[in-house]
């Protein structure tokens, strides 16, 4: 595994944190993600196919004597302070982005006994709340950290559980496993296939000098994520609970088949109907997608996340106008591969898999048809393979 990378935020968190307390710290860092294809299906027991990008969030930490805990934020304004006793097993709304690392730290006490508090200033260079998992990204840096700092040696499998423990009991957000699998499991280099189901892994090669990442930031924020998306948990719950009854009696909603679904039609509503539909869809699609990313054929698998995107468009309902506008304008160009909304929907950015070389163009071309039409300049990023998460030296 290559080491984490350097970036200005690693040097910004390390000095203000020196400034406001007075002493060194040691500094981890965590990548965020984003997902070729395998929309909405951690949750239904699905594959999905996510890649660590380079970027994500750095925390500069050191462990206190006492049990107060001092949390700070490059880019969010809440200071908290906190006794570590006090925290509880829910977050509070003043605690804000905090919640993501008390919950982390919460859940560690219980599994390891270790107590105690610590300072930690944290920073990121991915945008917050866009589909690229900062979130995860805190919650994994502070188990990586903290797991280094009171020594308890937990595996990567148990780092990413426990950070997807502190979004779903703590946070509140009924996600599936793939971000925090994606943030902690993330090698130099390669793309996650990971059976939710298991759950099980294995890493693909992606070939960068074949194929880039372009993420296409609409600048919309994600109105209706949190809701929106336990709606859509709940729905696949309710169409799980009617196929067994009806069809048989598997596990998960991803293992059922199109035949299974069509034989249930009568018993459920025309909404689960779609969604269902576009569950065992994504999974014929992620087949033929990870098939083709093991053949460095990003021709096809670029197909994939578009028939991906028009599926989350039209049976998910989880896009918006700004993100099929931008995926629209970003195919009408010449070398691009596929393009689709990343993370939950709702807003946020779309990404592409583009030719290296042809970036610029796309991006120069994409933003004149989105500024026409929201009279919003997009954002732009190409992102590389990052590595795993790990202490930056
Ligand atoms: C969010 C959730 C993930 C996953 C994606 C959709 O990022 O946190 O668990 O469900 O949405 O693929």
């Amino acid at each position: 595994m290559t080491a984490p990378p350097r970036s200005p935020v690693h040097q910004t968190v390390v000095a203000r944190f020196r400034e406001e307390f007075g002493a060194e710290p040691r500094c981890f860092f965590a990548p965020g993600r984003i997902n070729l294809v395998g929309a909405h299906l951690d949750y239904s027991g699905g594959d999905v196919l996510p890649m660590a990008v380079d970027r994500g969030i750095f925390v500069a930490i050191r462990p206190r004597d006492d049990d107060v805990i001092r949390l700070r934020s490059l880019d969010l304004p809440q200071r908290v302070e906190v006794r570590s006793g006090e925290i509880g097993s829910r977050t509070r709304p003043e605690w804000g982005w905090a919640g993501y690392p008390l919950g982390v730290w919460h859940l560690f006490e219980q599994g390891t006994g270790k107590g105690g508090g610590f300072d930690a200033w944290f920073g990121g260079d991915l945008p917050m709340a866009s589909g690229l998992s900062s979130s995860a990204a805190i919650e994994v840096v502070t188990a990586i950290a903290l797991d280094a700092l009171f020594a308890t040696r937990l595996e990567r499998q148990q780092i990413a559980l426990l950070a997807h423990r502190a979004e779903t009991g703590f946070i509140g957000v009924r996600c599936g496993i793939m971000d925090q699998f994606a943030s902690a499991l993330g090698r130099s280099g390669q793309v996650l296939l990971l059976h939710c189901a298991g759950p099980r892994w294995e890493h693909v090669p992606f070939d960068p000098a074949a194929c880039e990442v372009l993420v296409l930031d609409t600048k919309k924020p994600r109105h209706l994520s949190k809701s929106g998306f336990n709606e859509r948990v709940a729905q696949c719950a309710n169409v799980h609970e009617i196929l067994r009854t009806h069809v048989r009696d598997l596990p998960h909603l991803a293992a059922y088949t199109m035949d299974d679904l069509e034989q249930s039609r009568d018993a459920m509503d025309e909404v689960l109907f779609r969604r269902a539909r576009h569950v065992i869809g994504e999974m014929e699609r992620i087949r033929t997608g990870a098939a083709a990313l093991r053949r460095h054929d990003y021709e096809t698998l670029g197909k994939m996340l578009d028939q991906s995107h028009e599926s989350t468009r039209v049976d998910y309902e989880v896009s918006c106008d700004e993100l099929d506008v931008i995926t629209d304008a970003a195919r009408g160009c010449d070398g691009v591969f596929g393009a689709r909304l990343t993370g939950a929907g709702f807003g946020g950015c779309a990404i592409a898999l583009v030719r290296p070389g042809a970036s610029s163009a796309v991006g120069r071309r994409v933003a004149e048809v989105f500024r026409r039409r929201f009279a919003v300049v997009p954002g732009f990023d190409l992102l590389r393979v990052g590595s795993g998460p790990g202490e930056v030296g």
